[in-house]
């Protein structure tokens, strides 16, 4: 697509869940973008998507939107074990490529896909890792990338809910392959650390519950700081990063849309004085939140931005900030840490794998 003209021309492999609840609610926000066809091969949920998204072109295989030389970008949202074969089929048509993060268990089917893509011509490839692309953790990252927490010690982070793939368990060793929660929800926070430190996890010690429902897992980044993160699966949720530094903390909470905390070194989180101050804060950001909750929330509106991002870099023939590499990068420290669960023991992961481009 050439600088300046109207939008991007879409089509969509996959008419599950998160195509209808997440991916299209957030693209109907995306001037750039537009959705012409639909490939599903359940007739049921193909109709229904495509009449309640009004997309025109319909297909019940893949391969006949592929065949359209009108569609210039193809989001692929498929279950994990025909995702990778989509996406090669996708590159070779020569469209660009907007994947979900890495449903693999095998780094080497992962590098096969990236070796491709190094063979493509001017195709862009973003993978959907939605946190990155969060509101608040922008706003973290300017912070941490001017220095206003000094020199940093520790991040806690904490991601619980509803495991997406739960619907899907056929057995219980689901929750050991990339269904459980350690791949589902690990994958995202691994991909958060780097995009906010810029730097690489070195080494990975993870234990979980017996059912392995709930993961642990201490790490330590290249630079020294450790991070311990929890991901558990169930009803209550939460999504939140806690970055500590000598010059001060920062709380960023996913669903709230004042979910920012900065606090200074001399603060107490108690403190009444610094608690109003937050209160007053809050209610200036009511409005904005309120006006984003009914455009779906900061959540969807994640997306929203990492589809935008997508069609800005095929307009600019420009590197998308989340590609294969950085998919591979987080699913590089899920496997160290499930293999550290096995062993019992830390497992240190290699820095040179993580810097392929
Ligand atoms: N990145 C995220 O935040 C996030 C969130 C939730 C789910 N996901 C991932 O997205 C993927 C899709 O999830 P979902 O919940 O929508 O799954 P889902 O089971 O609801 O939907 C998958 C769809 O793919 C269709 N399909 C299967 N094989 C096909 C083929 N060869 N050609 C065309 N259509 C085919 C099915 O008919 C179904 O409609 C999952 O693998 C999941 O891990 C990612």
């Amino acid at each position: 697509m050439s600088k300046g003209s109207a939008s991007v021309k879409l089509g969509i492999v996959g008419c599950g869940w998160v195509t209808e609840t997440l991916h299209l609610p957030a693209l109907r926000g995306v001037r750039t973008a537009n959705v012409v066809a639909l490939a599903d091969g359940d007739p049921v949920r193909l109709k229904r998507v495509g009449e309640l998204f009004r997309v025109p072109q319909r297909h019940a295989d893949f391969r006949a939107l592929l065949d359209d030389p009108t569609i210039e970008a193809v989001g692929v949202w498929l279950p994990a074990d025909r995702q990778v074969e989509v996406a090669q089929a996708v590159l070779a048509a020569g469209k660009h490529l907007f994947i979900d993060k890495p449903l693999v268990f095998d780094l080497k089917v992962w590098d096969r896909l990236i070796e491709q893509a190094a063979q493509a011509n001017r195709q862009v490839m973003v993978v959907g890792l939605p946190r990155r692309w969060h509101r608040l953790m922008y706003r973290a990252r300017g912070v941490i990338q001017q220095e206003q927490l000094g020199k940093l010690q520790l991040i806690r982070t904490v991601l619980t809910g509803r495991n997406p793939e739960r619907r899907t368990f056929h057995e219980e060793g689901d929750r050991r392959a990339v269904k459980g929660v350690l791949y589902q929800f690990g994958v995202h926070h691994f991909d958060v650390l780097h995009m906010l430190l810029q730097r690489d996890v070195e080494e990975v010690f993870a234990s979980s519950s017996a059912d392995r429902s709930t993961v642990n897992v201490a790490a330590r980044m290249s630079d020294g700081v450790t991070v311990s993160s929890a991901f558990s699966e169930g009803e209550s949720r939460n999504d939140e990063v806690e970055i500590y530094g000598q010059a001060g903390c920062l709380k960023i909470s996913c669903y709230r849309f004042d979910g920012f905390e900065y606090y200074p070194p001399s603060a107490h989180p108690g403190d009444m004085k610094f608690r109003a101050r937050q209160a007053v804060q809050s209610l200036k950001e009511l409005p904005h939140g309120l006006l984003r909750m009914r455009r779906g929330g900061d959540f969807i509106d994640s997306y929203r931005v990492g589809w935008q991002h997508c069609a800005d870099a095929i307009r600019d023939n420009a590197r998308p900030d989340c590609t294969l590499v950085e998919g591979r990068r987080a699913l590089q420290v899920v496997m160290a840490a499930k293999e550290s669960m096995e062993l019992g023991r830390p497992v240190k992961i290699a820095p040179a794998s993580c810097d392929r481009s």
